[in-house]
């Protein structure tokens, strides 16, 4: 199919981490501007740093590199940078997570984060046309207590965002750890989703499911290692939020020639396309697309495919979503 076309879809973006739109350049200007000294020469030493193992090795380097955020005005002219990629690339839609405990564990307040962030989404929706959510996820690798803190601090800002969800290192830190995290995220009105599958079995897709009660599962690709699985998240219409680059970045598959997004489509499940930590993975939406396209022979009905269930699976009001799909 004609590459280009993909640019001219309409898309949502569902699983995209704000602090993973840090491009090399942007991080160095706030390092300048913070007065904070990096441990890279230039942007070409950083990104010749971006060789990751799998998803801890690129994790580590990407808390690393979020230290360069202080200040609201730098969370807005993150949001405003990525927001810019979604013009550029026809998303019209996209619901973004950031990781409070990433900030808040090196001083920085709750409150400047999602006021930068919030700040850049409400100009994008007068100024690009861009509508979205805002979806805080808790770090797995840090204990429920800090979760816990972490939702408690969040209630006064509740009408600002729509859901919670779960990231960071996955083998190990199963969803069950989180039950009464989002049990009670749920009560206060927050729409669950999780990171399950990625790296971690279908175990923990089963456990997101049935123990956190998530609408969404983050990734997911995994659930091709158990039909059972399979057959419920098709039977359900269970979206996976599926990061192509990501994936073969991460290891998770060696080629996007391996990747298994096309036969979950095939066999009915409600999968969408998104970049995930684009600055790090090598590409925004349409250069997944583009991926799909020219290593996996992905046809024009596909990819329509794909946009349309991005809007089915987001969290826009009924009408909207059809509207574009
Ligand atoms: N997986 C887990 N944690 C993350 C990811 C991811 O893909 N991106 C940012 N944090
Ligand atoms: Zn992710």
């Amino acid at each position: 199919m004609d590459v280009k076309m993909n640019g001219n879809l309409p898309k949502a973006e569902l699983h995209l981490h704000i602090e993973g739109t840090l491009e090399p350049e942007l991080m160095f200007a706030l390092a300048e501007r913070n007065g904070i000294k990096l441990p890279y020469k230039d942007t070409e030493a950083i990104r010749a740093a971006y060789q990751f193992t799998n998803l801890q090795s690129f994790l580590d380097i990407y808390y690393a590199g979020a230290g360069v955020l202080q200040t609201s005005r730098d969370f807005y002219d993150l949001t405003w940078a990525y927001l810019e990629r979604c013009k550029a690339d026809n998303v019209v839609h996209t619901e973004i997570f950031f990781d409070p405990q990433t900030h808040t564990e090196r001083g920085i307040d709750f409150e400047t984060v999602l006021e930068g962030i919030d700040g850049a989404l409400s100009d994008a929706k007068e100024k690009l046309g861009i509508t979205s959510h805002i979806i805080m996820s808790f770090l797995r690798h840090l204990s429920e207590e800090s979760a816990m803190e972490t939702l408690e601090m969040a209630l006064p800002y509740k009408d600002r965002m729509i859901g919670v969800g779960l990231d960071s290192s996955e083998a190990g830190f199963p969803p069950e750890m989180f039950e009464r995290v989002f049990a009670k995220a749920r009560k206060a009105g927050f729409i669950p989703m999780a990171h399950a599958g990625e790296e971690g079995p279908p175990e923990y897709i089963h456990q997101a499911l049935e123990l956190l009660k998530v609408v969404r599962i983050d990734h997911g690709v995994r659930a091709i290692e158990d039909p059972k699985l399979m057959e419920r998240l098709i039977a359900e219409r269970m979206p996976l939020t599926v990061c192509p680059l990501s994936n073969v970045k991460l290891k998770v598959f060696e080629t996007l020639a391996d990747h298994n997004i096309l036969d979950m489509l095939d066999q009915g499940a409600c999968v969408t396309v998104n970049s995930d930590d684009p600055a790090y993975f090598g590409g925004y939406m349409n250069a997944n697309f583009e991926g799909l396209v020219n290593e996996l022979g992905m046809t024009e009905t596909q990819a329509r495919r794909l946009a349309a269930n991005s809007f089915e699976a987001s969290f826009l009001p009924e009408a909207e979503k059809k509207a574009w799909m």
